[in-house]
């Protein structure tokens, strides 16, 4: 049976790979998406800067226009792949204040702008849909809004960004430096030609600011995102990670903390490289994989594994967002706001307690070793591991391995270490996660 009871006008802003990728499907597979949705999905335009530019997927050009204004306001759903904040805001306004209800894929916009889209769409009862902003093709962000709403989260534990987990895991398995991984996969074009975004957290950060965000029912602004990126990480670090267990990945952290003094909850959000343990699910992530763990108080340990990038895997779940928005404009009704109700206060990264791996460079000398596990002894910082390896003339590496400790104990502490007489240099500190 198709749907041809029902007819709705989608608008399609953006053509690039994963847009491309959407126009593709639903032409292709516009029978089988009707009768699921339960409507016809008229795909009535796609709005793009430039007809001529050359395409991942073959389109029909008439369907092409420069004008978006004049798709948007006769749209049932308006779905934005652009990217970038402007005009895809304004246009997702205008969408919404039509009466249209939006699916986008843009984690920048959602990270910096969306609570104010948000607001808009409660105002006139439509819906934003995003499962395709964070992770790509994994359904993450259903299962956060709606599969976990029963239950409590305690910590989202994400490899959200694909370039920065294929530069670590060869360096892993090839014992190579991160420059070279990095110029590599840009020549592969698995990097970006500029590849801030991705290795200095940034992308990450957004993620982990839209997951926490839904995790918590609080609305967590992009700045109150602890974020540390992965060019400091050398083939020294990954080899001491492997020897005491671990495996580095860039995490995002998502975590409910509690005071134990009054049991006052906040939320710590962060993002940076960490230790994680060889036996735990997350380093079985290998090349530009993606994957989300989630720590629910009652549901257990989940995780949530698959493509975070790549137009057509992209396009599967902004597809799963048109089907859903569909059949909510047939049934009618309000749309489904964002839950905030929680608003709890967002700690700073220094009131986050994990375990920690400190590697220093001393002198290799008699009461070295007591001299610097009496200043982390001052500090409260407790030692779980000490493994010391001889480098000649004179000097030594120390690899400690810290109990559970409050950052900002820890990283006052390593700050006296740091000034101590006989530490050359503190080599590295990295966070344990997963335990
Ligand atoms: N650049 C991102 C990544 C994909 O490497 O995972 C888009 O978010």
């Amino acid at each position: 049976m198709t749907a041809d009871h029902r007819r709705l006008r989608v608008a399609l802003l953006g053509a690039g790979a994963v847009g491309s990728q959407v126009a593709a499907l639903l032409l292709q597979h516009g029978d089988e998406l009707a009768d699921r949705a339960g409507a016809t999905l008229d795909l009535v335009g796609i709005a793009v800067r430039d007809v001529d530019a050359p395409r991942d997927a073959d389109l029909p050009r008439d369907l092409l226009t420069t004008d978006a204004d004049e798709l948007i306001v006769s749209a049932d759903i308006v779905i934005e792949l652009m990217g970038g904040i402007e005009p895809a805001k304004t246009q997702l306004l205008q969408a919404i204040n039509a009466g249209a209800d939006v699916v986008t894929a843009n984690k920048a916009l959602l990270a910096t702008h969306g609570p104010e889209l948000f607001e808009a769409a409660d105002r006139v009862g439509a819906e934003v849909y995003y499962e395709a902003a964070a992770a790509g093709a994994i359904p993450i962000i259903r299962p956060l809004r709606d599969s976990l709403a029963g239950d409590r989260v305690r910590r989202i534990m994400g490899i959200v960004n694909g370039t920065t987990n294929y530069i670590l895991d060869r360096m892993d398995l090839e014992g190579a430096e991160f420059a070279d991984v990095l110029a590599e996969a840009q020549a592969l074009g698995y990097a970006e030609a500029d590849p801030t975004a991705d290795v200095e957290g940034f992308d990450a950060a957004q993620k982990a600011a839209i997951l926490a965000s839904l995790a918590f029912h609080t609305a967590v602004p992009l700045d109150a995102v602890h974020r540390e990126g992965i060019t400091s990480i050398d083939k020294g670090m990954i080899e001491t990670a492997r020897r005491a267990g671990f495996v580095i990945k860039l995490l995002a952290v998502c975590e409910r903390l509690t005071d134990p003094e009054n049991g006052v909850e906040s939320i710590s959000v962060r993002v940076y490289p960490a230790l994680v343990s060889r036996e735990h699910p997350l380093a079985s992530v290998h090349g530009a994989n993606n994957a989300v763990f989630v720590e629910a108080e009652a549901a257990g340990d989940l995780m949530f594994y698959g493509a975070g990038a790549g137009g057509v895997q992209t396009a599967s779940a902004v597809l799963g967002d048109v089907v859903s928005a569909a059949r909510r404009h047939i049934a009618g009704g309000v749309g489904v706001g964002e839950s905030t109700h929680a608003n709890l206060p967002l700690a700073p990264v220094g009131h986050v307690v994990t375990r920690y791996q400190i590697t220093l460079e001393v002198d290799d000398r008699p009461g070295v070793l007591a001299i610097v596990a009496g200043l982390l002894s001052d500090g409260g910082v407790s030692i779980a591991t000490v493994e010391q390896t001889v480098h000649g003339g004179g000097v030594a590496h120390l690899v400690i391995g810290t109990h559970r400790a409050q950052e900002q104990n820890l990283s006052d502490t390593v700050d006296r270490l740091a000034a101590s007489d006989v530490v050359e240099r503190v080599v590295s500190v990295l966070r344990v996660e997963g335990d």
